[in-house]
């Protein structure tokens, strides 16, 4: 066993995926809020490829930018030839001076686990094995290769439907597509590959053939076929949403977060969420979120890319974007975060309150009715019911500047840009188009009038005769 041999990764992702009916290529379509792509990517990292290749065809563009990542390179296959030549292109684009194993896999089979290639590898190593695979039985074997064994049950080849006579055929162990190949073998074998079979293709599947007739050892690892499913559609797609959302739910309750009805909570893959938070029902944790310690969801809420600290309390119907929230703030019910959205600690906003590209400081509150945007608010401010910042003449969008202990009225609008020095008040109902000064009162002199009588007067004058 020789746990040092350097591995490189070969992904093949140049399909189009016919039966997606999408204009996008397969391996863009999003699980969990990754694409099918970067699941697989994020399964073989923590083995720590030397190198990665990602074959490419279909909108490669658009994969390209999906993928990017350190030791990551990009192979073109201009024309699906087979996936013998998709390995091909990549060997040629990337692998040509590379000793080692390489690890090749489809980007279309988002469920498989690092801890299995970690065995397959494992057990390529401990035999010595020129090529090692994984294979799985399952019930309909209809489209798959069939793993084709002698008498004593060592491997012979792979036959794939197409091909296959009807004895063939019946065989239910067939091959998932996942394969570890020492890259000396691999690179000449490829250059064996003829297509001289039933679709006219480049089959690497016959690459397994040639490692058994090397007369060097050949390992076959058995696989759970739930792990190995693949993508074709959308059905399939919908399917594995399910599946992941289950799994990913799991993996959450193991490190301490509780979940009040886990069958209503869609956590993306990249989530982060510490222990002791409570995730109630109809939650959506999306994207590059993060939610601390001890937090409170209570529920149908919506959280994409956004940072939440430690003991922050979310009550139902708040959606937020983009947005960082410091500890223990409280949100909501009915409240929304748009994009740079920045609450410091012990910050409360409340119901109808709506808050984008703003700086609220410590402790402040904005409890009911107010739009917020593109101001930067100090500590301790209270913000009347009704606030509006007006940021928008139709071409720019100045900032509103607000000090730290400051008042503002109830149904005040601030006309940016403008600025509220510390410690200043801002009358109830007042229209803020200039500058106040620390500790000022600022007020629109508005006197209330009283006409005594005129109530009984309006209405006799409606009255019908
Ligand atoms: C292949 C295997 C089959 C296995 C099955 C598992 C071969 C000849 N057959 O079947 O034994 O049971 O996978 O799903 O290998 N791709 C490219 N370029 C190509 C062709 C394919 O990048 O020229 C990619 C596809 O995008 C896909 C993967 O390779 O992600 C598999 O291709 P697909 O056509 O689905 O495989 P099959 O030939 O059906
Ligand atoms: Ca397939």
């Amino acid at each position: 066993m020789n746990i040092s041999t350097p591995l490189a990764v070969v992904v093949l992702a140049a399909g189009q995926g016919t039966r997606m009916k999408s204009a996008r290529a397969k391996v863009l379509h999003e699980l969990a809020g990754r694409p099918l792509l970067g699941h697989v990517l994020a399964a073989v990292a923590p083995l720590g490829p030397a190198r990665t290749v990602v074959v490419v065809g279909h909108q490669a563009d658009a994969v390209r930018a999906v993928a990017a990542g350190p030791g990551l390179s990009f192979a073109l296959q201009a024309e699906q030839r087979g996936t013998g030549d998709a390995v091909r292109v990549a060997r040629d684009a990337a692998l040509r001076d590379f000793e080692g194993d390489v690890l090749i896999l489809y980007g279309d089979v988002p469920l498989l686990e690092t801890a299995t290639l970690r065995g397959l590898l494992d057990a390529h190593h401990a035999t010595s094995a020129v090529l090692s695979l994984l294979v799985t039985a399952v019930e309909d074997p209809t489209g798959y290769g069939r793993i084709v064994r002698d008498t004593a049950g060592g491997l012979l080849r792979i036959v794939e439907q197409k091909d296959a006579d009807a004895p063939t055929r019946a065989l239910r162990e067939v091959n998932p597509g996942i394969y570890c190949i020492d890259a000396a073998f691999l690179a000449a074998a490829l250059d064996r590959l003829q297509p001289n079979n039933a679709q006219g293709e480049l089959y690497l599947t016959d690459v397994v053939a040639q490692a058994v007739a090397s007369g060097r050892p050949v390992t076959s690892q058995p696989v759970a076929p739930d792990e190995v499913v693949g993508v074709n559609s959308r059905a399939d797609l919908a399917a594995l949403e399910a599946v992941v959302r289950g799994r990913t739910v799991a993996r959450h309750l193991a490190a301490g977060v509780s979940f009040l009805d886990p069958a209503t909570a869609h956590i993306d893959a990249e989530v982060e969420i510490g222990a002791d938070t409570i995730v109630g029902p109809w939650v959506q944790l999306r994207g590059r979120t993060r939610i601390g310690r001890d937090c409170r969801l209570h529920g149908n809420v919506f959280i994409a890319d956004s940072e939440i600290a430690d003991g922050t309390e979310i009550k139902p119907f708040v959606v937020i974007s983009e947005s960082r929230i410091a500890a223990s703030c409280t949100l909501g019910p009915f409240a929304q975060l748009r994009p740079g959205a920045d609450l410091g600690r012990g910050v409360h906003v409340g119901n109808f309150v709506e808050i984008k590209k703003s700086i609220l400081g410590e402790g402040t509150k904005a409890n009911h009715l107010a739009y917020l945007g593109d101001a930067t608010i100090g500590s301790a401010v209270n913000i009347g019911a009704g606030t509006i910042t007006s940021n928008y003449d139709g071409f720019a969008k100045p900032r509103t500047v607000i000090g730290d202990r400051v008042q503002i009225g109830s149904d005040s609008q601030l006309v940016a840009p403008v600025t509220v020095g510390d410690d200043a008040y801002v009358a109830t109902g007042t229209t803020l188009r200039h500058d106040v000064e620390p500790g000022a009162l600022a007020f629109n002199p508005k006197p209330d009038q009283r006409r005594a009588g005129w109530v009984e007067a309006f209405r006799q004058r409606r009255r019908v005769p």
